[in-house]
């Protein structure tokens, strides 16, 4: 990939956007990132983390148009016999209810911080309202004649309901993946040792990971019963996925940025990566050496290979790159908050701290679940620029989330249109500035947050929001003292914008 190439072909597309130019026939508004210039598994090698943090940049800020495969395809992880994903009046770009719900991935991650006025915007931040995703379970109705006034009760209005049969899910940031992703392989690691050691001698273990309990499992002649474990996506011994820590999505089901990043190409904008997940363990013969992958286009749309290998590792690079979220000094009022939060087991959910062993991320290909080791294309130092992880005395990071990375039941009135109501413990980090809360943002406020993830008896949180709701005003406002000194970084990607600036790749922008 030359860098150098995208940027001048792009800047004389942009003097005379519609000619075809000898220099790159491809090139159009909008179509910044294809052409010659593709990034290939096989180059990574070749470039520095800059260059593929760049690259990635600009998958995850650049619009996709139709000439890149936008559009159809909506299956994670494609397969061979997609095409013909509807649209809403037959436009041809637009779907909102099941994915083709955007054209970059910077129109749902944009916002740093609500508390300023204006917002303060910037690449990798949440989303508002506007940008919440609804989606895809069965996709046979949307159902708006709950709506009116019919539901006035004696206590007022009560809320009308207008149902979809798919999920309704608010953006969280990307910031601190990188630390999260590490965090998540040394718990996957601990856990499968657990497993490999219960196979190997019969008896009852104990599922412990960074000191966080994911219950217990029992082997008998070598089988294991998992009847005692929780907090996975997958607690089914006979599946690769078995007790593998799954930190992204809201529910805590994709281990990676990468996969998360595959199905988030494929779902919002119906582009396919250029291999299907099976093909990719036979074909890869790990870093530098030969690789084979085959062209697809898994949506049937003409355009094959829409998204390389290499382009995804360098968007998983991007994304894993973030920068982190940070705490203010707490004053004493905030401090007592945070006392309050484990006096009352908040923080049995929303650990404070944990401390990996290592410092360096490895971003791997093809992953496999249980061996989150294998395959390393690319190793991110996460103590470095912008990351800057703090280095703790393992010669690890101390990863300040306030999180369990675990997934817990929240009750009735939190669960999804198909009942499920396991969630995983949002972070707070960065908490102060991301409103809107909770899993599909119907939170508004911090305080609103708190009461509604606890509300039912059989909500695993209900203990402890039972125990914030009877605290008096003051103990109440301890503890949003201390959330509000969980934020959000500032100046996000400023010195990938910077580099961007001097490749010359913004001379047709505003000054
Ligand atoms: C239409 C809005 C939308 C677009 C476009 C979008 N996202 Fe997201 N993103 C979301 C939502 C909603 C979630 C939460 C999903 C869930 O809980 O399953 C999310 C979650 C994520 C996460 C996981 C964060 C976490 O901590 O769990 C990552 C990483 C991510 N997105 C990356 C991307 C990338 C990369 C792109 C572009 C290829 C993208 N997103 C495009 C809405 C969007
Ligand atoms: C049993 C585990 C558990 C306990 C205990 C718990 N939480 Fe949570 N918390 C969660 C989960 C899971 C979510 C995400 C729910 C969702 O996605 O809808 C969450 C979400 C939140 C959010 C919203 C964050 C966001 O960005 O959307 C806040 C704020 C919060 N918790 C604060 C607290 C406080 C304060 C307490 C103590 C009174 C507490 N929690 C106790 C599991 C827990």
């Amino acid at each position: 990939m030359k860098l150098r190439n995208v940027s001048i072909a792009c800047a004389f597309a942009l003097a005379v956007p519609l000619a075809a130019t000898a220099d790159n026939d491809n090139v159009d508004i909008g179509k910044l990132f294809t052409g010659k210039d593709r990034v290939q598994q096989n180059e990574l090698y070749e470039l520095s983390l800059q260059e593929l943090r760049l690259a990635g940049m600009r998958m995850f800020t650049n619009p996709f148009t139709k000439a890149d495969g936008f559009g159809d395809g909506n299956d994670n992880p494609p397969t061979g016999s997609q095409g013909q994903r509807g649209t809403l009046q037959g436009n041809g770009t637009f779907q909102r209810i099941g994915g083709l719900d955007a054209q970059t991935c910077l129109e749902c991650h944009s916002i740093i911080s609500r508390r300023t006025v204006p917002m303060t915007f910037g690449i990798g931040g949440v989303g508002g309202v506007n940008n919440t995703v609804l989606g895809a379970g069965g996709n046979t109705f949307v159902d708006l004649n709950l709506q009116g006034r019919s539901n006035l009760s004696t206590t007022g209005v009560t809320l009308s309901q207008a149902n979809i049969d798919g999920r309704v899910i608010n953006p969280p940031f990307i910031f601190g993946a990188g630390g999260i992703e590490l965090l998540a392989n040394e718990m996957t690691d601990e856990l499968q040792t657990i497993v490999k050691a219960a196979k190997d001698k019969d008896g009852t273990y104990p599922l412990i990971a960074k000191g966080v309990s994911f219950g217990s499992i029992t082997s008998t002649d070598g089988v294991i019963d998992a009847t005692n474990a929780e907090g996975t996506a997958n607690l089914n011994p006979a599946h690769d996925d078995f007790l593998v820590v799954q930190p992204f999505g809201r529910k805590g089901n994709e281990k990676s940025t990468r996969t998360f990043d595959i199905g988030a190409l494929s779902f919002h904008f119906g582009m396919g990566v250029a291999t299907s997940r099976e093909d990719e363990a036979i074909v890869f013969d790990s870093y530098g050496e030969r690789i084979e992958i085959t062209e697809t286009d898994h949506d049937n749309d003409g355009v094959h290979n829409e998204v390389t290998q290499g382009e995804l590792s360098a968007l998983s690079v991007f994304v894993a790159t973030a920068q982190t979220p940070f705490a203010k000094e707490a004053d004493s009022t905030a401090l007592h908050g945070r006392q309050i939060m484990q006096d009352i087991g908040c923080t049995e959910c929303h650990v404070p701290s944990m401390n990996t062993n290592g410092k360096n991320l490895g971003l791997r290909f093809p992953e496999i679940a249980n061996n989150p080791s294998a395959n390393i294309h690319t190793s991110v130092d996460l103590t470095g620029a912008p990351m800057n992880f703090a280095e703790n005395d393992n010669g690890g990071i101390t990863i300040e989330l306030f999180a369990d990375l675990k997934r817990h039941y929240m009750g009735p009135s939190l669960a999804e249109f198909d009942g499920d109501a396991m969630f995983t413990t949002m972070r707070l980090w960065g908490v102060a500035d991301t409103a809107p809360y909770l899993h599909d943002g119907r939170a508004l406020t911090i305080t609103d947050a708190i009461v509604e993830h606890g509300a039912d008896a059989s909500s695993e949180a209900n203990g402890a929001v039972t125990a914030f709701s009877s605290m008096n005003a003051r103990d109440k406002n301890a503890v949003l003292a201390f959330l509000d000194t969980l934020r959000s970084p500032d100046g996000t990607f400023d010195d990938l914008q910077d580099l961007a600036k001097n490749l010359g790749e913004n001379k047709h922008g505003h000054r």
